[in-house]
Parts: C-alpha cells; structure tokens; sequence
C-alpha cells in the first residue's frame, strides 16, 4: 500500500468544464453508423425511426452532450445532397477511406439530426472543405437552420422537416493537412477564411465555427492558424491526437504485457504536454480566450480484431482502456480554461468505442463506464487539486495517480484513477473551503486484461464503494488499476 496526500481548494477555480469536453464522433466508417446506430426502419432490431433504441439508452445515461458527424476522412468525401431525399434514390458511392465499401446514404442528414433528438445531444457537422464546393457547405448549412423561403429550406420541408434545425458547431473540414486536402497551413487558413464566409448564421442560429488544427505536435500550424484567423470567424481550432505509439505496429487491444501498457499510458499522458505548449501558442494572440481548443479525436488505435476488416477498425476494450479515458478526462477538465470540447473516437464499434454491438446485442465498454463515472463534472466548476505522486517507470511519464474535482450545485465530485498495476494507493485529501459533509464513492477496477464481450457483457462493471469523510478530511483506497469517484455534497 502506498499512501499519497491529496488538497482541493473549492475557492481555488480553474474553469466551467463544458459538457461537450464529455463529447464522441460518429464517421461512416465500418460498423459504427450502420449496424451501430442506423439499423432501419424495417430491422427486427428495436428501434425509433431505424435508429437502435439500446444505444440511445445507453447514450443518455452517461448525458453524452455532443456528436461530431459525418467523419474524419469521410467528410471531406461526403456530399450532404445524396444523403437526403426518398433512399431508393440516394445516391451509392465508395466509401474510399474505410475499406472501399459501398456507401449506400441511407443514414443522411435526417437521420443524424433525428439521432442527436433522440439522445437529447447537440450535433457538431463536419463540412467538406477537401473536396467539396463552397456553395455545397453554405447551402448545407442553409439547409439546415434556414426559417424562410430559399430553395434549401423548400428543399427540407419537400423531405419532411418543415422547421430547420439548430446546429451550433460546424467544422470547416476535417485533417485538411492530410486526408482532407494534403494543403499546407497557409493555404488551409485562406481557404477556412472563405468558406467560413459564407456559412451564415439564419433565422437566430449562431454558428461556432471550427477551423481544422493540428496533429498532435504541430505547433507550427496551431501558430499559422492563430496568426491568420479572425476572432469574428473562428470559435475554436481543433486538435486531433491518438495514443499510439508506433504506427507501423499497433499492437493488439487484448494481448499486451506491462510495458506494453505503460507505453501507451505514457504516450496518452503526453496530451498534457500538447495542451500546455497548444494552449501557450494560443495565449499569445488570444489572451482572453475567445478561441477555443476542441480535441475532436482521440483515443486508442490498436490493430484490428483478428478476422475483421482492416478497414472497419473494430478494437475490442480493456480495462487498460478505461485508465487511458480516466487520465485523458482528468486532463481535459484542467485543462477547462483552453479545451472546450474533446471527442473520443469513436461512439460505437469503431476505435476506443463506447459500446459495441453484434446483431441484436449490446454491450458497454470498460470506457463507457469512465463516462459514465465522470457524467457530473459536466457543466462543473473545475477545481485545482493538488495529488502528491509517484512515476511507475524510469524514462517514461507515467504518474501513478491520475486525479480531478469539480464542484456543481453544492456537490463536489472528484475522479481519479490508480495507473500501478500491482500497489494500492491510499489517498488522504484535505478538502478546503467546502463544506459537504456526505460521502459516496464508485469504484470500476478488474485485471488490466479484462473486458466485456457478448458472452460476459458485465465483466467490468461499476460498483459502489467506499470513502469516508471526516471534518474535511477524505480517505479513499484505490485498488490496482482502478478508477474511482468521489461524490462530497
Ligand atoms: O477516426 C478515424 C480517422 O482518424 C478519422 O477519419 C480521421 O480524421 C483520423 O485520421
């Protein structure tokens, strides 16, 4: 057993951690719109309007707040028009990303917006910048929120929707250094600067506006888009980075030995790094943070499940997997003053997924029960805590101890996860100008290996647990990997 002291100061206040710092993505990639989400009306499947009322379910328990739409690479390929309208004549294309698949566009528009009604989430639209024409993306978004007469919103009300939609977040392209356009960020940045222009706020929607931002530790084009965009035009610059340490070898989401695991703990933690050193670029020119940053991708990628399509990256979850999201939400909370909204890619059957589905079963990951752990900090008042702390392994950054707190409403919540493998970890933590006096704990701990597949869906699952309160002094024990919540009020 090791023993850490712990302070949280409630006075001491870092940001409003916005619900969509909780946010997921959905691309038309392998199983994770249709099959996924999207089953159709006619599936013996149950489900609303074709969309699966499991994963609906299972996505308003954990108050997922935000849905990024339609990719990643695809929507720098997606032509919003084949995907509206009678679906005996949408238009087939080939999915060139994703396995090369055909793209039957069944799931469009409609249905995406039909889907965020549902869950009760806001849509974040990805425009096509790569490919696509100014006019496509401008009569998109007239499409989508225009209230009057235009031949966009007859066009809407023809397939059904007489009212628009709001739609608050639009991203102007997708990895436009790469998928979306091979462009160089001058070039990007003049291009963002037109297309934005004509993506115009109707009938009282207001749109935030997302230009794309860099991989990971290009700091030089965090520094051109700063340098080149106007505060008017841009609310926030995206990020995307995924934990994985050699591309060439990914390695397998299941079969991995201990250090193994600290590699990608330790590459993980070097989001840390990106968002301080982004962040500090960002400072420069906007001191005041009118511009926002949105990591809207990150995650794990390993290997593919033996036997399933390398081009529909289907990776089963882990509990190592549910540190990895512990520690990421962690930062992202202290962070809260720069990030105002992260995505983990992606919602279901693809990547880091949340759930993952197999004809007519469900079943939740390890990483949603994270989600489902740090649902109250949504909207919470981040709060510096101070956890004293100990490196599980020479030459790599890997604190043993992951921690955050927030306060909302009276009741402070406070996560944290222990990264050893083999120590408890006893936390002794002195709460200060705070005065809750009650105490609740959730634990979700397991072997690192563990998992949940369709014969044993609950292998890991949360637990109720113990913590105790005694004149502001919190004790918590934290199991070997292990990720836990605190709740004070
Ligand atoms: O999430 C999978 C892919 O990763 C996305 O399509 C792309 O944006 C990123 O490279």
């Amino acid at each position: 057993m090791k023993k850490f002291s712990m302070l949280i100061n409630a006075k001491d206040k870092i940001a409003h951690i916005n619900p969509e710092i909780y946010g997921h993505f959905s691309e038309h990639l392998g199983r994770c719109i249709y099959e996924g989400i999207y089953v159709g009306e006619d599936s013996p499947i149950p489900n609303v309007n074709g969309i699966r009322t499991d994963i609906v379910e299972a996505f308003k328990n954990i108050k997922l707040p935000i849905l990024r739409w339609p990719g990643g690479c695809f929507a720098d390929e997606y032509h919003w028009k084949d995907g509206i309208g009678d679906k005996k004549n949408r238009k087939k294309m080939i999915n060139t990303n994703w396995g090369g698949v055909v793209e039957d566009n069944s799931f469009g528009t409609h249905e995406f917006f039909e889907l965020c009604e549902q869950v009760g989430c806001e849509p974040y639209i990805a425009g096509n910048v790569g490919s696509g024409t100014i006019q496509e993306l401008a009569e998109w978004v007239e499409y989508m929120t225009f209230d009057g007469v235009s031949p966009m919103a007859e066009l809407r009300k023809e397939n059904g929707r007489e009212k628009p939609w709001k739609l608050k977040y639009l991203g102007i392209g997708n990895e436009n250094w790469g998928c979306g356009g091979n462009m160089r960020p001058e070039y990007y940045a003049d291009e963002y600067r037109r297309y934005q222009s004509f993506c115009k706020n109707y009938s009282g929607n207001n749109l935030f506006k997302i230009a794309c931002g860099p991989s990971g530790d290009d700091y030089n084009w965090t520094e051109v888009m700063m340098k080149n965009l106007n505060k008017d035009q841009t609310k926030g610059i995206s990020l995307h980075f995924y934990y994985v340490p050699d591309w060439s070898d990914k390695g397998s989401a299941t079969q991995f030995n201990e250090e193994d695991y600290l590699t990608i703990l330790s590459t993980a933690n070097r989001m840390d790094t990106l968002l301080t050193r982004h962040t500090e670029i960002m400072n420069r020119y906007d001191p005041n943070n009118e511009i926002g940053l949105v990591v809207d991708e990150w995650g794990c990628w390993y290997e593919v499940e033996p036997g399933t399509n390398p081009g529909f990256l289907y990776q089963q979850n882990t509990m190592r997997d549910a540190i990895v999201a512990a520690l990421s939400l962690n930062m992202f909370n202290r962070h809260s003053k720069r990030v105002v909204m992260a995505n983990l890619a992606q919602v279901v059957n693809v990547l880091q997924a949340l759930v993952l589905t197999s004809g007519e079963q469900m079943l939740k990951t390890p990483t949603y029960h994270v989600f489902d752990l740090y649902k109250e900090h949504q909207d919470g008042e981040a709060v510096y805590c101070y956890t004293e702390n100990e490196n599980l392994c020479e030459g790599k950054d890997v604190p043993m101890i992951s921690s955050s707190a927030s306060v909302k409403d009276g009741v402070m919540t406070i996560t944290l996860a222990n990264c050893s493998l083999t120590d408890e970890a006893e936390i002794n933590c002195d709460i200060c100008h705070f005065a809750g006096t009650e105490v609740s704990a959730r634990i979700l701990t397991g072997d690192v290996h563990a998992y949940n597949d369709f014969d044993t869906p609950e292998t890991v699952k949360i637990e109720e647990y113990t913590a105790t309160l005694v004149d502001g002094a919190l004790s918590v024990t934290l199991p070997p990997c292990s990720v836990v919540t605190v709740t004070v009020k």
